[in-house]
This record gives C-alpha cells, sequence and structure tokens, in this order.
C-alpha cells in the first residue's frame, strides 16, 4: 500500500529563528556604542576603545564595537553555549577576518575576573536583575568593578515605573510589517511585592498567527535605582550618574541622554546607569 506522502507545511513560527527576532525587535548595538562613547567620554575626555560585554548573549554588541573602529576590541562573556554558537554562526561571520580578529568570547560566568580589562563594561537588557539579593549583586560588582581599568565605567540599563508593576500586562509593538513580519510581546507574567520577584517573557507572532511562545523567559528582582547605586558605591564604585532621555521635540530622534538627579514618574519608563571606577 503507498504511504501517505503529504507533509504538513510548516507555520511561520516553525520556521522562525528566535534570536533573529530578538535582536530585530529588542537590540540597536549602534545606539548602545554611541551612548557608551558618551558616558566614557564625560568621564575620561577620550574615546573608550576596551569593551567588555558581560550577558553578551549572542554579542551583536561586541560585534558591532570592533566595526566601528579598528583599534577597538571586545570581550563577551556568557554562560549559554547555544546562544554563543549562534553568535559566532551569525553576527561574528558577518565580520571581516581583522574584525574577527578582535572579539574574543569566553563562555563562563560573568563574575569571573579576566585580563585585560575594560574601558566600558555594558550589562544590558536588565541582566543583572537575575541576581535577587544584595550579597549577590554586591558580589558581581565588586568583580565587574576589577574587570575595569581606572576611569572605567560600567554600563547599565534600568527600567520602572508604576505600569512595570502591573501582572499579565502584554505590551505588543510590530516590527516588520506584511507577510514577512512579525509582532514582539512583552510579557509581565508576575510581580510579587513581598520580595519584588517579577517574571517576564518574550513572544512572537506571525503573519500566518503562528507563534514562538514565550520564547526568551526571565525569572528577576525588581531592582530600583537608589538600590543599584547604593550597591555600586558599597562594591567601590567612585561616582555613578543615572542617565535620562531628553524627549524634548527639538532633539534627535534617539540618543540624547542627560545626567539627572529627577525624572518626571512615567508610568513606563527606562534610563542608564552608570558606575566609574
Ligand atoms: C537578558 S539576556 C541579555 C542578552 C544581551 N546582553 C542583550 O542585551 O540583549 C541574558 C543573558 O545572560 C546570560 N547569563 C545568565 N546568567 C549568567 C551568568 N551568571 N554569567 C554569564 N552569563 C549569564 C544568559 O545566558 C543570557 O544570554
Amino acid at each position: 500500500m503507498a504511504k501517505a506522502t503529504s507533509k504538513k507545511k510548516k507555520t511561520l513560527a516553525e520556521k522562525a529563528d528566535k534570536f533573529i527576532c530578538y535582536q530585530k525587535s529588542v537590540q540597536t548595538p549602534d545606539h548602545e556604542i554611541e551612548f557608551f562613547e558618551q558616558a566614557y567620554k564625560e568621564v575620561n575626555g577620550k574615546k573608550p576603545y576596551v569593551l567588555r560585554e558581560d550577558f553578551c548573549g549572542t554579542f551583536a554588541v561586541c560585534c558591532e564595537w570592533v566595526r566601528s573602529n579598528h583599534k577597538r576590541t571586545a570581550l563577551g562573556v556568557d554562560l549559554c553555549q547555544e546562544t554563543l554558537q549562534w553568535g559566532r554562526d551569525h553576527n561574528l561571520a558577518d565580520l571581516s577576518p581583522g574584525e574577527q580578529s578582535r572579539v574574543k568570547i569566553s563562555e563562563q560566568d560573568v563574575r569571573k575576573r579576566n585580563r585585560p580589562t575594560a574601558d566600558v563594561l555594558a550589562a544590558q537588557n536588565f541582566s543583572f536583575w537575575l541576581f535577587k539579593t544584595r550579597s549577590e549583586v554586591l558580589e558581581y560588582f565588586r568583580i565587574a568593578r576589577d574587570n575595569l581599568k581606572s576611569g572605567g565605567v560600567m554600563v547599565m540599563d534600568m527600567m520602572g515605573g508604576g505600569d512595570c508593576y502591573q501582572e499579565d500586562l502584554v505590551d505588543k509593538r510590530t516590527i516588520k510589517k506584511g507577510k514577512k513580519g512579525f509582532q514582539y510581546m512583552w510579557e509581565q507574567a508576575s510581580f510579587n511585592p513581598v520580595n519584588a520577584d517579577a517574571t517576564f517573557y518574550i513572544s512572537f507572532k506571525f503573519a500566518d498567527g503562528s507563534k514562538l511562545k514565550r520564547a526568551f523567559e526571565y525569572q528577576w528582582r525588581f531592582w530600583t535605582i537608589p538600590e543599584v547605586r547604593e550597591l555600586l558605591e558599597e562594591a567601590g564604585f567612585t561616582e555613578s550618574h543615572v542617565y535620562w532621555e531628553n524627549d524634548d521635540e527639538d532633539s534627535d530622534e534617539y540618543g540624547n541622554w542627560e545626567r539627572g538627579n529627577d525624572a518626571p514618574s512615567n508610568p513606563s519608563w527606562i534610563c542608564y546607569i552608570v558606575a566609574v571606577k
């Protein structure tokens, strides 16, 4: 008897690559680098050359860093073998041989001291929030400080605002329109006010209605700016600054970050904290 040969057509979600969707939705490495340059220059009056990207994932920022200047070198640090390999096969492979030689990747815990030390240490996309106690964060900040040169800066992004504490909230954004397009969904699933534990997911929805549901999951402690600055001071950083985005109508579409000691209590905000060694 003839075997049934009809194959089920794959959905767009089944054909999609979650890392490509992630990079297109949440990362803008060129903007990040512009900010690193600003933050470093405001302290040292010159350009930074050595980057350490903690929690680097697919190390898109390291790759953009070495592409931005031929003297620049980058070290990316992450624990996840699969994610790093994706970065090697896609982001690193896109660089010229000379650029590739200036990127080093280390599959290790970020809480490890490495040499050479860096001008800029970046810990982006709230990644250190996976450390849920003061002692864990303090240990990480002490090691991060040791991984910097004198005058080096540690850059972290932070989020907050009343909306962030709401449970079962999904924020949707269309990343690309049309048949090949997709939607990014940021889900705030839970928040526990007793210990500030919070769960978030990233999902993607495609034009045929199929989904990569909860492609990324984050179990974090929702840290606040003053808590983080106090811990940075305790870890030995000499100063820390909070940068808020100036959304003046006259300013650029993106990237007008200014130091500030007060800010409007918006329902949802993002800022940077920059700590100086
Ligand atoms: C939120 S993702 C951030 C990815 C990327 N930095 C970005 O900005 O989009 C967090 C990353 O941290 C990594 N990670 C978690 N704990 C780690 C640890 N203790 N040491 C090194 N990497 C860690 C995970 O494997 C994951 O790739």
